[in-house]
């Protein structure tokens, strides 16, 4: 079945544990984690020592999305802060090939992003190394802002190339997601879903399981 990722931008900011527990037992798989460095992304988030300090408060899959220019510098503090998946942008990296080969020294999975105008072709050469590939639906950077269309697209096209060359490669979605258009990037091919201001405006739990019963209609 799909993954659901919250994305913890858009949760309380004076209650992340309550709401991290709330999407746990809800039935999420991921918290993705987006630390900006006000360089590669206009705005600053948060960094490892809060990556570290939630740690401590949940089992769920840190999946930490690094929108920051050459985060190559930062592996070894990410992962020991608590990254399973560690996610850099192809953009940001002058030696993209050498990053994830460090990720998984690292002993975490890699992951890819690609913002929207980036082809999914900058991905082809590093495929068979790539856990993930990351399709951006915003420009990188806030929360709450609308889905690009094309994305859908990308997201297509990076599931044929999967195929054809016989790859298990999961291919995620972030920005932009909701209940609505969650169904046609399911059978686009997308596998993980990140959702932020969908998850957290409201009931988490309950647009948790909302996603959930769309995961299972979907088969997926
Ligand atoms: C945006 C971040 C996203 C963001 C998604 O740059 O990478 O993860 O939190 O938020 P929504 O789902 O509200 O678009
Ligand atoms: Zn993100």
């Amino acid at each position: 079945m799909a993954i659901l990722a919250p994305s913890l931008l858009g949760a309380d900011f004076k209650n992340l544990e309550r709401d991290i527990r709330a999407v746990e037992q809800a039935g999420a798989g991921y918290l993705h984690l987006d630390v900006m460095d006000g360089a590669f992304v206009p705005s600053i988030s948060f960094g490892m020592p809060v990556i570290a300090a939630l740690r401590g408060c949940t089992g769920l899959t840190f999946d930490v999305h690094m929108m920051v220019e050459e985060p190559a510098r930062y592996i070894k503090d990410v992962r020991e802060a608590g990254a399973d998946i560690i996610c850099v942008h192809a953009e940001a990296c002058r030696h993209l090939d050498s990053t994830i080969s460090q990720i998984h020294e690292a002993g975490a999975k890699a992951a890819v992003a690609l913002n929207p105008s980036t082809p999914v072709s900058a991905v082809d050469l590093v495929l068979p190394q790539t856990d993930m590939v990351l399709v951006m639906s915003v420009n990188p950077g806030f929360g709450g802002q609308k889905f690009i269309p094309y994305a859908l697209d990308k997201v297509r096209n990076l599931k044929k190339r999967v195929r054809e060359l016989g790859l298990d490669t999961d291919i995620q979605v972030d920005g932009g997601v909701t209940l609505q258009n969650a169904p046609e990037l399911l059978e686009a091919g997308a596998n993980v879903l990140v959702a932020g201001s969908s998850v957290f405006r409201g009931d988490p739990g309950e647009n948790v399981k909302e996603f959930i019963k769309i995961f299972e209609r979907a088969g997926q």
